[in-house]
Formats: structure tokens, sequence, C-alpha cells
């Protein structure tokens, strides 16, 4: 095992791959996406020329103030019907971009480092933030299966992700997440309430004044 400590001028912490826990059921596996960060957004890049970045509209019909997207055979959308995961794109009637194999092999590897061995998402959601952005406690509940975990991709700035717990009352637990930090959470926390906190500005040297999280989900 070798420790690039200099691959990242935003948080210059080595890769530590011994997963840090969490709750019950989830971990952060800190840098784990930092070294190859360039190629995963250049596939990242790719999926958003494909299926641009919107704005999505809850069902009460607030405009949700993170831009998204997603790739993989579904994807998650939110509008007036509610929310739900689609094989196509509203904006094209398109299927969604296909998942990139770096990104899928990034999202199993992570499982199996969390104790989830043997996940195979079909849908990944593109989370892009810039300063001010924030997204407010929720639970990931429009999967079939949760006996899958999500995985969880910080790419750009940093950003405090709030993990709750089961009730949306419990004061989550306040986590810094870095560029190339991945979290993982199933089992026992499949259900966790979690959010992110305004983000703050700064400038990342690959993404400027942004932050792309990538959430990987066993949908179908
Ligand atoms: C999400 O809950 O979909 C995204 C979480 C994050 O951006 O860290
Ligand atoms: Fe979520």
């Amino acid at each position: 095992m070798t420790f690039d400590l200099f691959d990242n001028l935003d948080d210059p912490a080595p890769a530590n791959p011994a997963p840090e826990p969490l709750a019950d059921g989830a971990v952060v596996l800190r840098g784990l996406a930092r070294t190859n960060a360039e190629a995963l957004l250049a596939d990242v890049q790719a999926v958003i020329a494909a299926a641009p970045l919107r704005h999505m509209v809850t069902p009460g019909g607030l405009t949700m103030s993170v831009a998204m997207t997603n790739c993989g055979d579904a994807g998650w959308v939110s509008d007036a019907r509610g929310y739900r995961y689609d094989r196509t794109d509203p904006l094209s009637g398109q299927p969604w971009p296909a998942m990139p194999p770096r990104l899928r092999a990034l999202a199993e590897e992570a499982a199996a480092l969390a104790g989830f061995a043997g996940f195979a998402p079909d849908a990944c959601l593109v989370n892009r933030y810039v300063p001010g952005t924030r997204l407010s406690l929720h639970q990931d509940r429009d999967e079939r299966d949760f006996g899958a975990p999500i995985v969880s991709v910080s790419l750009g700035l940093p950003a405090v992700f709030l993990f709750g717990g089961m009730r949306r009352a419990e004061r989550p637990q306040r986590v810094r997440l870095a560029h190339g930090d991945v979290v993982v959470w199933g089992g026992p926390s499949r259900l966790a309430f979690h959010g992110v906190a305004p983000l703050a500005d700064g400038d990342h040297p690959l993404l400027g004044r942004a932050r792309i999280n990538l959430t990987f989900r066993k949908a179908l």
C-alpha cells in the first residue's frame, strides 16, 4: 500500500483505506476516490454532456437547489407526480447514459470494503452543489430493495455531511467530506436520515467553486 501525500491540494491527508465507523452499517472511506479523481470526473462530464444537469421540482412545487442528473439503467427523478426511478431521462425521452465502468468499479470496491460484497448498482445520481447549495435531511427510500447499501462519492469542494438516525428529529452527526472521500451506508443504517449543510465557498483545483457527489444505488 502506498500513500500519495501530494495528490490533493485541498486536503493533504493521505488516503486511508481503514473504514472509519459512522454508525452500525455506515462507514467513511477516506480518500478512496482521490487518486483517480480526474478520470472519474471525465466520466462524469461525459454523463453530463449526454444528460444535462437540471434543477428538479419537488412534488410540493419547490425547485431543488442541487442540480442533478443520472447514469445507469434507472435515474432518480422528482416532479409534480412524486419521487421515483425512471429508465428514461424526462428531458430527452431517451434512456439515461450507461454507468461508466470506472464509476461502477469504484462503487463496488467501496461497498466491499464496507462489508457489502456483491453490491450491483443500477443507478447513479449525480448531484452538483455550488456555494450555498444544501440538501435537507431525507431518507433514500425510493429503491425497491433496502438490502443493498448506498455508496456516496464526494469530489471537489469539501462539504459537511449530516448523518442522522432513523427519525428526522434525531440530531445528525456532522462529518466533513473532502475530495475523494466515500461514504457507504446500509444494513441497520440503510434508512438513516442524511443531508448536506449549505456548501461553503472555495476554489477547488479540479472543480472550481463546486462539489459533485455521486450516489450509487440498487434501484430496480
Ligand atoms: C444524497 O443524499 O443524494 C447526496 C448526499 C451528498 O451529496 O453527500
Ligand atoms: Fe440521499
